[in-house]
């Protein structure tokens, strides 16, 4: 056991090197909080509109805001393990 705890210290030494603010953790929290906001404004609408509910236009485009923050946070999810990659790399010239 006492080889996993010591590969699990490196682990987060290596990660505290990598995101000392610990930005990724926060982005990939924010990114699934926000998917489930998303998916409900999806619903609501869906709703609404196969209800022939009339609302304000702006009813409508409600699921776009947390979809703009998926998207910007997803495109951070994907590209982290590539920068990570990129910055250990440098590090070790
Ligand atoms: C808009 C563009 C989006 C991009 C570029 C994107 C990208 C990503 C990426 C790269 C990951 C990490 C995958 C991994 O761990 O290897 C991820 C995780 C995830 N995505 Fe997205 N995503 C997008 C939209 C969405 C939407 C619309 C939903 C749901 C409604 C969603 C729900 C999730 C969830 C639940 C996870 C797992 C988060 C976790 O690990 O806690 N994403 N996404």
């Amino acid at each position: 056991m006492a080889g996993t705890l010591a590969s699990d210290a490196q682990a987060s030494i290596r990660r505290m090197q990598e995101d000392p603010m610990g930005w990724s953790k926060w982005v990939r929290q924010i990114h699934r909080w926000v998917s489930i906001a998303f998916t409900v404004a999806v619903i609501i609408v869906t709703i609404i509109v196969v209800g022939g509910v009339e609302s304000a236009e702006w009813v409508y485009l409600l699921p776009l805001l947390p979809l703009f923050i998926l998207l910007f946070t997803g495109l951070n999810l994907f590209v982290q393990p590539y920068s990570s990659k990129w910055r250990s790399g440098r590090s070790r010239e």
